[in-house]
């Protein structure tokens, strides 16, 4: 039987590196890709040489195209796409410079555009999917997020953009919105304050874990997920379930 490949962005930590562990056990091959070299190398290092390590910034078109070409001809193939890769910066409308929030948006959603797009003819060939990660933070707003919140409720919206058009070529498209998980992006951002006040609004009252987000990734690049295209998954502890009321309503 084929090995069927996928191609992760942001895979020398965190969210990445947990979705490259359960693909590759799960069978796969995986195109491991990160712009930060020496992490990248030593993620690769603790993992199978089912995995192989690219280094590229995804937000960069030329990278990108040069990205795509030696993942082709080492790998051969491609079944999935994982946009995964991503920043945040965490500061009010009025204190958002432009380079803050270029520099959010090149890698959020720029570079989802760019690797989905290069990618496109790998993954008609073998009718494949695309998975992207927006965040809970582009489905609600919340302060501190205008460029990531923006960055991510506009990759949700580019996901359906991707499904409404490649599903004539049988590629699916779906975006996966996790809640907090503690990771390096997140443990930046999420100062004890926001951390507390998440636990309060969570109906699970929990963080996730890494792993818990790369088995949703993992089932929507799966072919038990054929028939679905187009879906926001939030794997987020019902964050984006409750609205007002909820560490109020709580029994004790
Ligand atoms: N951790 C959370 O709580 C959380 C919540 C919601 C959404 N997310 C999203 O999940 C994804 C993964 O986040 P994480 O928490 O694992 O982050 P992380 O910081 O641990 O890992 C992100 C990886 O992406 C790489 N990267 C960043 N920009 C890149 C670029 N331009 N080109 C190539 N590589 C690049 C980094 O070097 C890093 O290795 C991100 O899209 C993030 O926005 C995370």
């Amino acid at each position: 039987m084929t090995q069927k490949v996928a191609l992760v962005t942001g895979a020398a930590r965190g969210i990445g590196l947990a979705t490259t562990k359960l693909f590759i056990d799960q069978g796969w091959k995986v195109a491991m890709i990160d712009r930060d070299g020496p992490e990248l190398s030593a993620a690769s290092k603790t993992v199978s040489d089912a995995a192989s390590p690219f280094e590229y910034d995804v937000s960069d078109p030329a990278q990108v195209d040069q990205m795509v070409e030696a993942v082709l001809s080492a790998l051969g193939r491609l079944d999935a796409v994982v946009n995964n890769a991503g920043v945040a910066d965490f500061l009010p409308v009025e204190d958002t410079s432009f380079a803050t929030w270029r520099r959010i948006m090149e890698t959020n959603l720029d570079g989802v555009f760019l690797v989905s797009q290069a990618t496109i003819p790998a993954l008609k060939e073998t009718k494949g999917a695309i998975v992207n990660i927006g965040s809970i933070s582009g489905l609600r707003a919340s302060t501190l997020r205008v460029a990531y919140g923006t960055s991510k409720a506009a990759v949700i919206h580019m996901t359906k953009q991707q499904a409404a058009e490649l599903g004539e070529y049988g590629i699916r498209a779906n975006c996966v919105c996790p809640g907090p998980v503690k990771t390096k992006l997140a443990m930046a951002v999420h100062s004890p304050e926001i951390i507390s006040a998440y636990l309060d609004a969570m109906p699970l009252g929990r963080y996730g874990t890494e792993n818990e987000i790369s088995e949703v990734i993992h089932f929507l690049c799966s072919d038990k997920a054929s028939f679905v295209t187009g879906q926001i998954v939030a794997a987020d502890g019902g964050f984006e379930t409750t609205g007002v009321g909820l560490p109020a309503l709580r029994r004790e």
